[in-house]
């Protein structure tokens, strides 16, 4: 299956990366990361900057009812579902400058240099930018997507509230008065194939000198938001023996915990990434403990067994507070389809690229999206596979040959679909 690559589909180097470097001023921190909430104004004016270059183009600019924004450049065959490339633009609070959104812009390059080169294709192609994949501003992880192809309803995910008491909805009309020309897309409005880049955020690829990564699918994940209740009480007066102290107990339920999900084999990864203490003040017994549970196995089997267990220690382990236990996401492990898998070997060994197949273990919008068409990812190496951290990086040339795949990956779909 040659992929005829023509000279001209050469993606720009230097346009790529100064694109990365504009896209990382928006919710800039001073240490060189980015922190950028789903909808917030920066990730908004993010969506503003990429709808403009869209319709610079004319290419379609669409949002769906969850904020989902699908930029398009047609087909010559208006009956062809798009093929669609992109991830997500919201960060991580102290996140790096390349999880998510190199793989957006890798497919708005891959999207220019295909419209640069006049290149005709049967099938629309899609850049897309999937809102709150990190379930950070509002509940849960990759939310977007999940919600575009049905796996979370939409009536469940319009009652989410951010911190601030700001609904999904709200946040979806600032977008759209600000992409003011944007049309309505129709959630599960049906896609030809799917292709995401993002970096590893692993050290495989690096450490292994390998330049592409095809990723043969994603781990299972199971998330919980654990909140235990005691009552606030003076620190002085208060004997210990009266105390209802909300903090003692949730340390009792974590050391549990850590019992139940310790793994000799270290492939279980369970992380306490959130716990907030109420009111937090030094002389107040805590009344309240908020904290969150990240547990995450590619066997299924484990998933399950471990994780149903999560309800039973907190209630045990909970001798004089009330405990309440809520599962924010359960998804089960994924594995990608040969379509995609195969085109991006195609291309990588055309234009002599390394490449290994690896597992995700982190999670990305392609896991939902893998029910929905013949999805799958391509991988490019980060430094010391760091992510989800402000020193994040990955090099222009990494991002250049991902963003290679891409256009070549799209190329080759449209014909074979
Ligand atoms: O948590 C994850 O795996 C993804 O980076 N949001
Ligand atoms: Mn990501
Ligand atoms: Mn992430």
């Amino acid at each position: 299956m040659g992929c005829g690559l023509d000279d001209l589909l050469r993606v720009d180097l230097d346009r790529l990366w100064q694109w990365h470097i504009d896209m990382a001023k928006l919710g800039a921190t001073e240490n060189g990361g980015v922190n950028r909430a789903a909808l917030t104004s920066p990730d908004i004016e993010l969506h503003w900057q990429l709808a403009s270059w869209a319709r610079e183009r004319n290419f379609a600019v669409e949002i769906d009812d969850y904020g989902n924004q699908f930029m398009r450049r047609a087909g010559s065959d208006p009956n062809s579902p798009p093929l669609v490339s992109g991830s997500h633009s919201d960060t991580q609070p102290t996140g790096g400058r390349f999880d998510g959104i190199s793989g957006v812009l890798a497919a708005v390059e891959a999207m220019q240099v295909i419209d640069e080169a006049e290149i005709c294709t049967r099938h629309p192609i899609e850049a897309v930018i999937w809102n709150n994949e990190e379930g950070t501003r509002f509940r849960s992880c990759d939310m977007g997507s999940a919600v575009y192809v049905g796996d979370a309803p939409m009536k469940y995910v319009l009652t989410e509230v951010d911190q601030e008491g700001v609904s999904i909805e709200t946040a979806v009309d600032a977008l759209r008065r600000k992409v003011n020309w944007a049309s309505v897309r129709k959630l599960g409005t049906p896609m030809a194939a799917y292709l995401e880049l993002h970096i590893e955020q692993g050290p495989i690829l690096e450490t292994e000198n390998v330049d592409i990564g095809i990723v043969t699918g994603i781990q299972g994940t199971r998330k919980f938001e654990i909140r235990v209740t005691g009552e606030e009480a003076h620190a002085g007066t208060t004997p210990q023996s009266d105390r209802q102290d909300a903090f003692l107990d949730a340390v009792n339920i974590v050391n549990a915990l850590r019992e139940v999900f310790h793994d000799p084999e270290d492939k279980v990864r369970f992380t306490i990434g959130r716990f907030e203490v109420s009111p937090g003040s030094l002389a107040v017994v805590p009344g309240r403990v908020l904290f969150t549970i990240d547990f995450r196995h590619p066997d299924d089997s484990i998933l399950q067994l471990l994780g149903d267990q999560v309800a039973e220690v907190c209630r045990k382990e909970a001798i004089r507070c009330s405990v309440q236990i809520v599962e924010t996401k359960s998804a089960q492990s994924t594995l990608f389809g040969s379509t995609v898998q195969d085109v991006v070997k195609e291309s990588a060994s055309q234009r002599d690229y390394s490449f290994k197949y690896l597992a995700s273990g982190a999670g990305h919008d392609a896991r939902h999206m893998n029910s929905f068409c013949p999805s799958g990812m391509v991988f490019v190496p980060c430094h010391k596979g760091i992510s989800h951290n402000e020193n994040e990086y990955a090099s222009p040339e990494s991002l250049a040959k991902g963003t290679q795949v891409v256009v070549d990956s799209l190329l080759m779909m449209d014909r074979i679909i």
